[in-house]
């Protein structure tokens, strides 16, 4: 009995070295081990046997089981990491040959021009001040030297918000209440510009948007004169356009600054085009913002980021950047 279990046991160890699946594996396993698989007939056989053999015998019985387990186990194993480098190979996504067709995207033509801007202004020595789009009718109009029944009110198109005293709090219309902001918040010498977003109810059209974005720049030092205000702008003007683009100031009036002026800039055909306001900071407020007029003084200008991109890439509609068209954006 013991002869005819090992040879059948070496047999099993052969077959299952040789077996080429997981599947034969299975078979032979249930052939050789499962409950009428040859081990079981003989342990039923060794209660034929005389009670001195049975120890050899159940040992003979278990080593051999065991050779038949090991070998088994082994190429199941063997079997089980081939079965998966097949499979493995067969799922294999060639990637390189994904066509590639969502192309990255860019930032939009209006981020180009903030961030361009503030890299010339920055590389002038201001640093960029921030404030918040919903504003406060006082930093937005009153510590602007424009008191409430102001004319000067009736000219910004006003959208105000729902808080608090009927109102005393509103979308901000220019980018000037971060000059008060600025003043409040730090001493004198100050070099800042201000971009950002801004509001204004107004129809949209080829030259307006009721949501947009200015740029403003706030100086104060001792003995800062016009000359300084026209030099800092002519010395942009030519950093982000080209040297020989050329810029001038006309009178004008904003209840914030005084004397106050118009810039304009000189286009390649002779034509001059009108950029933003600017000015010397009016005393008023100068002494808002918490400065001794006697002391400091500073000039101020703003103007529009979005029209600045329209100028400098000749799109004739402002509203075509912000219809969101890819055709009209990946142009830029
Ligand atoms: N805030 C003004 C506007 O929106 C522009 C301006 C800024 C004028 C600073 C003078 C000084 O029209």
């Amino acid at each position: 009995m013991i002869e005819t279990l090992t040879t059948q046991a070496a047999e099993a160890v052969a077959a299952a070295q040789a077996a080429d699946s997981l599947d034969a594996l299975a078979e032979l396993e249930r052939q050789a081990l499962g409950k009428k698989g040859f081990f079981s007939e003989a342990k039923k056989g060794m209660g034929a046997l005389a009670p001195e053999d049975r120890k050899d015998a159940g040992m003979a019985i278990n080593s051999a089981k065991g050779e038949v387990d090991a070998a088994i186990a082994t190429r199941r194993s063997e079997l089980a990491a081939a079965e998966r480098a097949t499979q493995l190979e067969a799922e294999r996504l060639d990637l390189t040959e994904v066509p590639v067709s969502a192309e990255a995207g860019h930032a939009h033509i209006v981020t180009q021009t903030w961030e361009a801007l503030e890299d010339i202004f920055v590389g002038m020595g201001f640093r960029v001040a921030e404030g918040p789009q919903a504003e406060t009718d006082w930093h937005n109009f009153d510590a602007l030297n424009i008191p409430k029944g102001h004319p000067a009110r009736d000219g910004f198109d006003t959208l105000y918000v729902n808080h608090g005293e009927p109102g005393s709090t509103l979308l901000r219309t220019h980018t000037s209440p971060v000059q008060v902001r600025t003043m409040l918040d730090q001493e004198p010498p100050i070099y800042v510009i201000a971009p950002g977003r801004v509001f204004r109810r107004d129809t949209a059209d080829a030259t307006h948007m009721p949501v947009f974005h200015q740029l403003e720049g706030l100086v104060i030092d001792r003995h800062i004169s016009l000359a300084d205000l026209a030099g800092t702008i002519d010395a942009f003007v030519s950093a982000y356009f080209g040297k020989s683009f050329n810029s001038r100031l006309r009178p004008n009036y904003f209840p914030f600054t005084e004397p106050s002026a118009e810039f304009d800039i000189q286009m390649n055909d002779g034509s001059w085009l009108e950029m933003g306001g600017c000015g010397m900071v009016h005393p008023n407020v100068l002494r808002a913002g918490g400065i001794d007029p006697e002391e400091w003084s500073g000039f101020a200008f703003g103007f529009g980021i979005d029209r600045l991109a329209l100028m400098k890439y000749g799109v004739d509609d402002l509203r075509d950047m912000f219809s969101n068209d890819t055709r009209f954006l990946n142009q830029f």
